[in-house]
């Protein structure tokens, strides 16, 4: 029997560690999965208050229940550390650390080339490296393989090296980490089926691919796919706008096609750790091979513009009840990025809120799911989140909608706002019109 077969039994009958180092939105529910089927799982992450909380038996993520964890510590095959000295522990070793942009819209891989660096530090025979990270295509074999190999182990023989794009959806009822299908590319054959057994325990469904690069440029798809439809009914909500046409009832209209269109939504902008930055990893590699990414540019330059037409469009708002926006007294609801969530990393949100503090606006929040605002790259909001009252209400010259939360008390909000701005077409859908209700 070969080690790879002698490896997938050993995975069959859950003798098998997993080890997940970035315990975030992705890494978190993995580290729940893999340890819900059975398996020994050692969680890693250099932020020692989450190492406290997940060992505590509690959760950091709202969409994660705390009694998920708590199940997982009670059967003692979970535990948390912030020692990365002991990734030559787990057999398995599934990477899930940020992959942002740096000041300049370059991709950072400093976390995942760290993170390289500390698994290649303690690389074991027969251990099976997996890189979740979204990255641009070749970040497997040119980043992480040559850093593991400086060991003196060879891929495929010594140790299995693979790469997997994380599709997590936070806040996504129908499908979660379980159910989500799982592509999956090896650097040789034998790292492509150990990788592709190892996921198959815990996901339905496996889609394996025929090289690292394959399944890098799938995520880089997926995401460009999004951001370039976005910015398409972001300009079409402008350009109807001015023709008195509602986009809304368009896209509602076209979705009843039941082939050959599928809905995208307008907003005030993008928002998130993928849809933002994602593309501009590959405008970048495409450089290096002297290739212009012209519909990524295009994407990225339209829906970042969308913050400043929502601040415009509040702007004409109040100038039609004779108000200046400086001095305005503006209430945003919604900082995270996506309804129901906590998340406000790129939150459009934020820019909208520094905007408007800039043209000198009065500016306070209100969002169930963030009662204070995070410091986060570059926002230096230090507000707490408004308790949504008619008497609070009442208090605001405009009220900008910004994350269409569930939770919000859309009646309550209709019936005692002066103005409401909306970017996201809440109020309409609900049934709430009135000239005091402008579309943004
Ligand atoms: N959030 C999503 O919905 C989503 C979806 C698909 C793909 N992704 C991708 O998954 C990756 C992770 O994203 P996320 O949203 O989970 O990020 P996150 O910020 O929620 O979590 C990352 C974690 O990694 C930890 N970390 C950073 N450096 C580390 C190191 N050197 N060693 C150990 N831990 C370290 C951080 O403390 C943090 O807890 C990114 O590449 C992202 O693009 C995210």
């Amino acid at each position: 029997m070969s080690d790879v077969q002698l490896l997938q039994e050993k995975v069959g009958r859950r003798d098998y560690t997993v080890g997940v180092i970035g315990l975030g939105y992705v890494g978190l529910p993995l580290v729940l999965r893999f340890g819900e089927v059975g398996f020994r799982v050692i969680g890693f992450d250099i932020d020692p208050t989450k190492i406290e909380q997940l060992n505590a038996g509690s959760s950091y993520i709202q969409h994660v229940s705390g009694d998920r964890v708590r199940a997982l510590i009670d059967t003692r095959r979970f535990e948390a550390t912030a020692d990365l000295g002991r990734l030559g522990e787990p057999d398995a070793v599934i990477i899930c650390v940020p992959t942002p942009l740096t000041e300049h819209r370059d991709p950072d891989l400093r976390y995942v080339e760290k993170t390289a660096d500390a698994v290649a530090a303690t690389l074991r025979r027969n251990q099976l490296v997996c890189l979740e990270s979204t990255p641009y295509p070749g970040t497997t074999d040119e980043i992480v393989l040559p850093r593991l190999e400086a060991r003196g182990l060879r891929v495929g023989e010594g140790f299995f090296l693979a790469f997997s794009p994380e599709r997590e959806d936070p806040g996504n009822a129908q499908f979660d980490t379980a159910t989500i299908p799982k592509v999956v590319g090896g650097v040789t054959a034998d790292c492509l089926a150990l990788a592709t057994a190892l996921y198959s325990e815990a996901i339905k469904q496996v889609v394996p691919v025929s090289s690292t690069r394959v399944a890098e440029a799938t995520k880089i798809l997926e995401n460009v796919y999004r951001a370039v439809n976005i910015a398409l009914v972001n300009e079409l909500k402008i350009a109807f706008e001015r023709m008195g046409i509602n986009v809304w009832d368009v896209i509602e209209a076209a979705k009843t096609k039941p082939f050959g269109f599928q809905p995208f939504y307008p907003g005030p902008g993008l928002g998130g750790h993928c849809i933002p930055i994602d593309p501009f990893y590959l405008t970048w590699k495409a450089r290096e091979y002297g290739v212009a990414t012209r519909f990524i540019e295009l994407a990225g330059e339209i829906n970042s513009g969308m913050p400043a037409y929502v601040i415009l469009k509040l702007m004409e708002a109040l100038n039609e009840r004779g108000k200046a926006l400086k001095g305005a007294r503006v209430l945003v609801l919604g900082a995270a990025y996506k309804k129901d969530t906590d998340d406000s990393r790129e939150s459009p949100g934020l820019e909208i809120m520094e905007g408007l503090f800039h043209k000198g606006a009065k500016v306070d929040y209100s969002d169930p799911h963030l009662p204070r605002l995070p410091m986060v790259r570059r926002h230096k909001l230090d507000l707490t989140s408004v308790n949504l009252t008619e008497a609070s209400l009442r208090h605001y010259d405009a009220v900008l909608l910004v994350t269409d939360h569930s939770r919000f008390p859309y009646d309550l909000i209709h019936q005692s706002a002066s103005l409401i701005v909306d970017s996201r077409n809440a109020f309409r859908a609900r049934g709430f019109t009135g000239s005091h209700v402008v579309s943004a």
